[in-house]
């Protein structure tokens, strides 16, 4: 078995569309990644993607970004801000993933501090099934304690959210509640499976886990970038600082700049399922593996210019080419949360009332700390993590300006 590696953006792009190549990244990773969505292929891929899209129903985007992003923000800062200061990372971990346990259709149980960072620690080790293949850690004693856990979510989670949903999809069978009085999450379009499409119990709770983990991992990540870059720029243009805070479409060009400087995962990798010809000119033989190289193809200078592997929120990008490059996939396996993570951008010209901007989360939640003054701590340094061959923030420590 050959690797081919692709980094040409058109070629990286193409490849992403190909019905011949398989993901391939999480194999590694099957404790929690069997069969779920992203590692399935072909029909039954298809087939589960459409029955997940219900999730996203009338109003669901709405409700996200006016209700549930501001309440679990508060909630969380609350915890934070007394403080005087806090680190981006964990603060972006607790936030992430009250929003993701909400979208996969997990219900915390006894809302208790432990029962939290419990979630929290159990996260994080879904985080490492997700990235083994990139890791640098034991194999072995990561499958173990990765199996742990998810026993661990199955009986302390799992098992009492879909019993919950289970019963008031019953309600709405009797007649005694309403369609819309259904929780919009994942377990329950899961549990009432309306397509009918070859699921069992146990890749329900893969599956939810997956969705708990896709949700708040990647997002995480995100913000730790996102707000690097946004204080960089603010350090070098301290009198711009007040209008960035409050021009909300520029600032969400800045996240989706930083976007694309750093996708969560800078490769993805698949297997060829018959022999396939790249359009830089590579070939791969049947059984070859494919690494399409994220991060590179997004400093392509060929598409994004001469300073592709700059940070520059005002670049101008070509027709056709979105400002977060691939970072969120593209074609197949393209990512379901994107609106979630990034919003969607204003056309050129648009304006867009107030009350119906879709900033995303990670830029939400940039915008709001920015807002509060939050400031690099000067005492502690932020640190990348080295255990893993992505390019990720362990702690970046900030403190709140007076304001
Ligand atoms: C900054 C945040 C995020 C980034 C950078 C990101 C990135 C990606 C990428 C690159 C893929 C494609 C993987 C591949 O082609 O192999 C993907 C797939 C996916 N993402 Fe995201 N994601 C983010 C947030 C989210 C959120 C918030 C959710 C869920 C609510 C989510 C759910 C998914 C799902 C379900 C898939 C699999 C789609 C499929 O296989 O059909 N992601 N994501």
């Amino acid at each position: 078995m050959n690797t081919v590696e692709l980094s040409d953006y058109r070629a990286c792009e193409k490849a992403l569309k190909e019905p011949h190549l398989k993901q391939a990244l999480y194999d590694e990773g099957a404790i929690v990644m069997d069969r779920v969505l992203v590692t399935l292929h072909g029909d039954e891929h298809r087939t589960r993607r459409l029955l997940e899209m219900r999730v996203f129903r009338r109003d669901f985007f709405r409700q996200h970004e006016q209700e549930v992003i501001p309440e679990i923000y508060e909630q969380v800062l609350a915890q934070f801000a007394s403080q005087g200061h806090m680190d981006v990372v964990d603060f972006g971990y607790r936030v992430m993933l009250y929003l993701a346990i909400r979208f996969a259709g997990i219900d915390t149980q006894d809302g208790s501090r432990e029962e939290f960072d419990d979630l929290v620690r159990m996260l994080r080790t879904f985080g490492l099934a997700a990235t083994l293949g990139q890791s640098k850690l034991d194999r072995e004693e990561a499958k173990a304690e990765i199996r742990a856990t998810l026993n661990e979510f199955e009986s302390r989670f799992f098992a009492p959210s879909a019993q919950r949903r289970r019963a008031l999809i019953e309600q709405v069978a009797e007649g005694t509640l309403t369609e819309d009085e259904l929780p919009m999450d994942v377990l329950t379009v899961l549990l009432r499976n309306e397509d009918g499409v070859d699921l069992d119990g146990d890749m329900v709770l893969r599956e939810t886990a997956f969705y708990f983990l896709a949700g708040a991992h990647t997002s995480v990540h995100s913000l730790g970038h996102a707000v690097h870059h946004l204080l960089d720029w603010c350090a070098e243009h301290p009198d711009q600082r007040k209008a960035l805070e409050q021009d909300t479409a520029r600032l969400q060009h800045f996240v989706h700049e930083s976007f694309r400087l750093h996708p969560s995962s800078p490769v993805s990798w698949r297997t060829a399922l018959q022999a396939t010809e790249f359009l830089d000119g590579q070939q791969a033989a049947q059984g070859d593996k494919v690494v399409i190289n994220l991060r590179q193809a997004n400093r392509s200078p060929e598409i994004f210019g001469a300073d592709a592997a700059a940070f520059n929120p005002d670049r101008q990008v070509p027709q056709g080419i979105d400002r977060t490059g691939l970072t969120f996939g593209i074609g197949i396996h393209s990512c379901l949360g994107k609106n979630l993570a990034a919003g969607t951008l204003p056309r050129e010209g648009q304006i867009v009332p107030e009350e119906k901007r879709q900033l995303g989360t990670v830029a939400w939640i940039a915008q709001a700390l920015l807002r509060l003054g939050i400031q690099r701590d000067p005492e502690q340094p932020g640190a990348l993590d080295q255990t893993i061959e992505r390019e990720t923030w362990q702690t970046y420590p900030v403190i709140f300006e007076a304001r």
